[in-house]
């Protein structure tokens, strides 16, 4: 079976991870190309993983033969235009979140998408963690009844705020960038849409972000489609190192999805916390990623349905404009958005 060449576009923090997985732990795809504006990065990374092509324009990737699929790792403002190149040269594409930064956007992409017939899989790895899965299984099989309460967040370590990712109109806020991780959890968990959302938030840590109106601590409570009631937190200052949990309550039993406990006990300090502290997301995550790069080529090969869609994208950042505008305004706000 022919292997699936696959190219990465952006290899910043998250793109030298998925670099390294397609090096080397992804069965029946290889890497065969990188393209960074950095081309110092680039090259340093390709050496490293042995890849003898590095581009510094993305579309000479996309214009490459034996690139079969792409990985787009770029700052979100980015996704729109690769993923509409990517589409016309029919190459499939694993986007990261947040898939864009608009509806419109979105719309574009997926007609761009459904005209060339490429495969479009969102980087919501939740979908791949062993744990995650586990607890889905839980609720469809119904061993905990109907779903009543759920929770997700997503807290990172202190860290230097700057760039793209302190500036909403390239990153789309908080609430994109982070917490639709844990909208697209809840939607994946509960099997439910969320139908009305009230949102809150400050920013007390990061004086860049105050600046640029977004916020480094957000609470966002949620009605379900279901009637559960839901709520979804995220923090950007969080001493004791990165933590992202989910919880569930049904009408037959409960599901808690930790950090790997060794003991009941937590004690949360920096550097001592007494259970299996989690350094950074990369480390929580690295299952996930390995498991969601297979899914997606795996998808390819057997022409099947993506782990997250492209609609699924879509959704999770509707419920992130959906806050954004919820906060500004400090009124609820009721989702389908007109
Ligand atoms: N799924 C996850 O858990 C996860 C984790 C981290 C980041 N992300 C997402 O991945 C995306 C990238 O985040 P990051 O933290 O890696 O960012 P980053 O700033 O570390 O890296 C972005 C890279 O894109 C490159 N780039 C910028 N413009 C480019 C262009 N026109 N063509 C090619 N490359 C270009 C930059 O030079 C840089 O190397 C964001 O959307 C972020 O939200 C997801």
């Amino acid at each position: 079976m022919k292997s699936i060449g696959v190219g990465v576009i952006g290899v910043g923090a998250i793109g030298r991870l998925h670099s390294e997985n397609y090096a080397t732990k992804v069965p029946g795809a290889s890497l065969v190309g990188i393209a960074d504006v950095n081309t110092a990065a680039a090259n340093e990374l390709a050496s490293k993983l042995g890849v003898k092509t590095v581009y510094a324009d993305y579309r000479q990737l996309l214009a490459d033969p034996n690139v079969d699929a792409v990985v787009v790792a770029t700052p979100p403002f980015l996704k729109k235009d690769i993923t509409l190149a990517a589409a016309e040269k029919h190459k499939h594409v694993f986007c990261e979140k947040p898939m864009t930064l608009s509806l419109k956007e979105a719309d574009e992409m997926i007609s761009a998408v459904q005209r060339s017939g490429i495969k479009f899989q969102v980087g919501y790895q939740k979908r791949s963690d062993t744990s995650f899965m586990q607890a889905r299984k839980a609720v469809e099989t119904g061993e905990i009844g109907k779903i009543i309460l759920a929770r997700a967040h997503n807290r990172d370590p202190p860290t230097t705020v700057g760039g793209w990712s302190a500036d909403p109109k390239k990153s789309g806020s908080v609430f994109l960038d982070t917490s639709s991780h844990d909208f697209d959890a809840l939607r994946y968990l509960t099997g439910s849409e969320v139908t009305r959302i009230y949102a809150d938030g400050n920013a007390m840590m990061y004086e860049e972000l105050r600046k640029n109106g977004d916020y480094d601590t957000v609470v966002v409570d949620m009605r379900l489609a279901n009637g559960a009631m839901a709520q979804v937190d995220a923090c950007g200052y969080t001493p004791y190192g990165f933590d992202s949990r989910a919880e569930l309550v049904g009408t037959e039993g409960g599901i808690i999805i930790g950090m790997g406990e060794n003991s009941f006990t937590h004690i949360y300090k920096n550097g001592k916390t007494s259970n299996q502290r989690q350094e950074y997301w990369g480390t929580r995550w690295a299952q996930a990623y390995r498991d969601e790069m297979a899914a997606f080529v795996e998808c390819i090969v057997k022409d099947g349905k993506p782990r997250a869609t492209i609609q699924d994208g879509r959704a999770a950042l509707e419920i992130g404009l959906a806050a954004w505008q919820s906060i500004k305004t400090e009124r609820p706000v009721t989702l389908p958005l007109a």
